[in-house]
């Protein structure tokens, strides 16, 4: 079995496998009994946002595991992230996701997108109107790391960042971003943000870790690929345990969305799994197909990113 945590360069452990709480529903009934389920099942890394509505949700049930001590608080590793129309204000933003959880501090807080909106924009597909077109990162990381100090949460870090926008936060950062949370599966390997955030000891998670079927956005049919169901076989597993054994045996955490109490019980069990070489070497063959996530943030009049390589700086 792998070892089921991973050290940060913040000084903390964090569960590998972490449990996506977005759905297009966003039913708040649904999601906390999901995530009480979870929490028995044995998840013990939660994965939120503001723009995601489920603070609530997850919030309520982690609370009442915590209540009836299915759980400690010490035991339990929750992510939530700066909406970007919150980039002038990270401290306040935080606080409200406080409230929302009912909970003290967050174990990682993270910068969901390089790109910042108005104040008080807080549509997930922003309009024209809604960018605001120089986003000063060094004004974001600096009110990011007063979390940190404030104790509103224990490490931060970002999303969906190129390897040079990392770099420019090295540049005037206190505190080096401890995770870059990522889309990564077999079919977006990430490889040169995998080796440059190595290089700096930033961990990398990967979000939709199975391809994301069923995504309105779209999705990658990573569980549907013949090489994948063809090594699942093989190993009595499922596609999708095979896509989440990769993503983990290149040392990244998995942050993996199921509601489905059967397929949440799949998805734990991946890290049973082992790969072989051979395996492995197969699907780093795979034919990459970027499913281009950051799409709705790319504008050519109103955006600072004009194209997806603007988004990415070449990364992709
Ligand atoms: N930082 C970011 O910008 C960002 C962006 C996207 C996502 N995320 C985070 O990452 C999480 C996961 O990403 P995602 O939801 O896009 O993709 P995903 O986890 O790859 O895929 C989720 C979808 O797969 C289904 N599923 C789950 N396990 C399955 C299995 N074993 N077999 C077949 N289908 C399965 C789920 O449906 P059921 O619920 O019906 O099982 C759901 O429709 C999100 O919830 C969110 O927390 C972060």
């Amino acid at each position: 079995m792998m070892n089921n945590q991973v050290r940060l360069n913040c000084g903390i452990a964090m569960p590998l496998i972490g449990l996506g709480t977005y759905s297009p529903q966003n039913d708040r009934k649904t999601t906390e009994l999901a995530m009480h389920t979870a929490v028995k099942m044995g998840y013990r890394h939660f994965d939120t946002a503001k723009i995601y509505g489920s603070e609530l949700a997850l919030g309520n049930a982690l609370n009442q595991a915590i209540q009836d001590r299915t759980v400690d608080r010490e035991d339990i590793f929750v992510t939530s992230k700066l909406w970007s129309s919150d980039h002038h204000d990270p401290v306040s933003a935080l606080k409200q996701t406080l409230r929302n959880m009912g909970m003290e501090y967050v174990d990682m807080y993270l910068v969901h997108w390089p790109v910042k909106l108005k104040p008080g924009s807080n549509s997930a597909v922003p309009k024209e109107e809604e960018f605001v077109k120089v986003l000063d990162l060094e004004n974001t990381w600096a009110g990011m790391e007063r979390c940190v100090d404030m104790g509103l949460c224990r490490c931060i870090g970002v999303s969906n960042f190129s390897s040079k926008k990392i770099e420019s936060i090295l540049d005037f950062a206190s505190l080096p971003p401890a995770v870059n949370q990522v889309e990564m599966h077999p079919m977006w390997r990430q490889l040169k943000l995998r080796q440059n955030c190595g290089n700096y000891k930033i961990h990398v998670s990967a979000y939709s870790p199975i391809g994301g079927p069923g995504n309105s956005w779209g999705s990658t049919d990573v569980i549907e690929n013949p090489i994948i169901q063809s090594i699942a076989q093989k190993n009595k597993a499922t596609p999708a345990q095979v896509a989440l054994n990769w993503g983990l045996s290149k040392g990244s955490s998995v942050i993996v969305k199921s509601f489905n109490q059967e397929r949440m019980k799949e998805n734990i069990g991946s890290c049973y799994l082992k790969l072989d070489e051979e395996e492995m070497r197969e699907i780093d063959k795979l034919e990459e197909k970027k499913i281009m996530r950051g799409e709705f943030l790319v504008n050519e009049t109103t955006s600072p990113y004009k194209t997806l390589q603007d988004l990415w700086d070449g990364d992709i």
